[in-house]
């Protein structure tokens, strides 16, 4: 199979991101960290602590206490968003968010703790900071923004937003599910106050695993409650962060993956986005030169995403073609409704090819030419 979902989770990991995933599972460091004082635990609970210390040194973050792990970008941006409500108050997010966005916002909202100001993405899909900046109120404590669309690849300016929530006294919510791995982001100089990443995607890691990385004056409340091996007298969870915000037993194999695959993205960086660059370059190239296909990708889209329909199919069924000729393409909403409801596509959803840097250009070659022929087969 030639794999081109790769905005959905990683097909081909590093290496060293499989050798990790086994050597959690090894009897020296298979045990239950923070919970125990033998050696084991001990062994995995340090590989945990260098994974954040990695993590709050790739994103430029505010130490490694500020770096909670999680199971993947939805409970990053759940945490942030329902850990930091506050009553009465309004958040902006834009027309590029996810579900995972959009939903806990619709929660806060139908239970009337907060209101919403939804901005519309401009003509090529980016978040214009101005329009931010007019979006914020006196009652605005919360601006959440999508990096890199899941839909149609389009990159916002985080730290010209970031600029602006910091002069207004507004937090800056980043969701990185996209861009982690392949954006340079720096927590301080863009003036994040958290950012919401995958392990899964960009970051080359297994599933199971994410992180919600935030600022110091950020104060966030659990959102789930139970055995955080500190404190275990009171009923209430401890006031330490990130211990706060992690009950339960870590998955070791999926943040031991995350360690290894931070470090290999972090080795080759430049190697692995040029690539891609490379490679959507050219897919784009040659799908802009196709009659009957809309293409909701701007052309000069350097990041891997690419979303388009083929006029007159459903995209499921492009979907099912590809599949058939054991290519695995991605079609329908790809859970973001609200960037879909701006494109037009709200029926059907768009097709969406997304590119690793492990893909050579001859799968990429093998798809075009897979499209020309079912672009064929609509002109006779
Ligand atoms: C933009 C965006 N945000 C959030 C998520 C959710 O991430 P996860 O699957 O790690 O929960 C995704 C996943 O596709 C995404 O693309």
């Amino acid at each position: 199979m030639i794999y081109l979902d790769n905005a959905s989770t990683t097909n081909k990991k590093p290496l060293s991101v499989k050798v990790a995933v086994k050597k959690a599972l090894n009897k020296k460091y298979c045990a239950n960290p923070g919970r125990s004082s033998h050696d084991i635990s001990i062994n995995a609970g340090n590989i945990i602590y260098e994974t954040r210390e990695l993590l709050n040194d790739f994103f430029g973050g505010y130490g490694a206490s500020n770096v909670a792990l999680t199971s993947g970008c939805t409970e990053a941006l759940n945490l942030a968003i329902l850990g930091t409500v506050k009553k009465g108050g309004n958040v902006v997010y834009t027309t590029n968010e996810h579900n995972s966005v959009a939903r806990p916002l619709e929660q806060l909202k139908r239970a009337k703790k907060i209101t919403t100001t939804l901005v519309k993405t401009n003509a090529i899909g980016e978040t214009e900071p101005k329009d931010i900046e007019n979006a914020i109120t006196d009652k605005t404590y919360l601006v959440i923004i999508n990096h890199t669309s899941n839909v149609t690849g389009a990159t916002s300016n985080i730290s010209k937003i970031g600029e602006i929530c910091k002069k207004k006294g507004v937090m800056l919510l980043v969701d990185g599910a996209q861009s982690a791995g392949h954006q340079k982001i720096n927590m301080k100089n863009d003036c994040i106050s958290m950012l919401a990443i995958a392990g899964h995607k960009g970051m080359l890691a297994c599933q199971g695993v994410g992180a919600l990385l935030f600022a110091n004056n950020i104060e966030i409340k659990p959102q789930k409650f139970g055995g955080t091996g500190t404190n275990s007298e009171q009923l209430l969870p401890p006031i330490v962060y990130p211990d706060s915000l992690e009950a339960g037993t870590s998955p070791t194999p999926a943040i031991f993956s995350l360690l290894a695959g931070t470090k290999y993205v972090k080795k080759h960086f430049e190697k692995i986005n040029t690539k891609i660059e490379n490679l959507t370059k050219y897919l784009l190239d040659e799908m802009y030169k196709k009659k009957n296909l809309k293409i909701y990708t701007t052309k000069n889209s350097k990041n891997g995403v690419v979303s388009f329909r083929v006029l007159g199919i459903e995209p499921s069924d492009v979907v099912n073609y590809f599949n058939q000729n054991k290519i695995c393409v991605r079609s329908g909403l790809h859970c973001a409704p609200l960037c879909h409801n701006k494109l037009g596509t709200i029926n059907g959803g768009t097709i969406r090819v997304s590119i690793s840097h492990f893909n050579h250009k001859w799968e990429i070659k093998k798809f075009l030419k897979l499209l020309d022929k079912l672009l064929l087969g609509l002109i006779k």
